[in-house]
């Protein structure tokens, strides 16, 4: 069975095939109200979640398909104290596709054992995020109108951010890429980044603590919201929150064609002010993520025929 947990469980030729069906999906949306009739995609979310969950069951519904699950973990057997892995036994009985998202890193692998439908990762703590970065891709592609020789400048909690991991880890399959990652020496990318996917593949990429002194550089910028959950103690998220915040400022030393994402939710740091600069990609970042998950549910449902 075909599940999403990683995105290195998709190849460049997939990826390319998602956007392409995304960008169809935009163009011909009465193409696709059909498609799903009589699926069900169960949202299994262990952890809050606005984007994710809604653009799924969106997503779904705009396919002609039917939703149903459950949006935290105390509503659910898992406060009773199941295993996920019994959880994804039972809701396979329910649903023709899951999507999982849990505080635990490796929580829809251990689904995807034993589930008997496609499950995908929509976020495990601290690790991977593999939806958000296709999102991110379709965003990029339609932006910029390619994926590749790009300089990427990823910006705040590149520790315990998964949508970080998950987006160095695709896009350093592209050609040209050049990464500049700001943060705190405190929330620097982890080494399974670093070693296993920057210097494993000669990416060239540089690490920086100046929001200033990288943007000029940059042809996309990537914002992050410091992961309060994911923190041990209150004082160091007290310390480090307020690390860079994105101003109008800010933005005059950037090119003018670099675009500003941003997963969501923001918190500060992006002031509200840097909305209405027409480099502000994020909210029709968000509107990419339907697009974009109609497009797996259709291509994982096609495959688990
Ligand atoms: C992100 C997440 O959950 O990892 N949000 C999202 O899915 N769009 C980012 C975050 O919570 O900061």
């Amino acid at each position: 069975m075909r599940s999403l947990i990683n995105i290195l469980d998709l190849s460049l030729e997939e990826l390319d095939e998602l956007i392409i069906t995304a960008c169809d999906i935009i163009e011909h949306p009465h193409k696709y109200s059909e498609k799903c009739h009589g699926k069900t995609l169960a949202t299994l979310f262990f952890e809050p979640s606005t984007r994710t969950r809604l653009s799924f069951e969106a997503a779904m519904l705009e396919l002609g398909g039917n939703v149903l699950g459950f949006s935290e973990a105390a509503s659910s057997s898992a406060a009773k104290g199941e295993s996920v892995a019994d959880t994804a036994q039972t809701v396979s009985c329910y649903s023709n596709i899951i999507a999982m998202r849990h505080p635990k890193e490796g929580a829809p692998f251990v689904a995807a054992q034993r589930a008997t439908v496609p499950i995908i990762n929509a976020g495990d703590g601290g690790h991977n995020h593999p939806t958000q970065t296709l999102t991110d891709l379709l965003t990029i592609k339609r932006e910029k109108g390619h994926l590749d020789n790009l300089t990427v400048g990823l910006c705040g909690d590149l520790k315990f951010g998964r949508t970080v991991h998950s987006l160095i880890t695709a896009m350093s399959r592209y050609t040209g890429i050049r990464f500049v990652l700001i943060s705190p020496e405190e929330l620097k990318v982890p080494s399974y980044i670093t070693t296993d996917v920057l210097k494993k593949d000669n990416i060239p990429y540089e690490e920086t603590a100046s929001l200033e002194d990288a943007l000029p550089k940059l042809d996309v910028l990537y914002m992050t919201r410091i992961q309060k959950e994911r923190f041990f103690n209150e004082e160091d998220y007290l310390r480090l929150k307020d690390s860079y915040i994105l101003d109008p400022a800010k933005m005059a030393l950037a090119k003018d064609d670099m675009i500003v994402m941003h997963p969501l939710p923001r918190v500060n740091e992006i002031s509200v002010e840097v909305d209405s600069d027409p480099r502000a990609a994020y909210f029709r970042q968000v509107l990419n993520g339907k697009f974009i998950r109609m497009a797996l549910i259709l291509k994982l449902l096609e495959e688990a025929k």
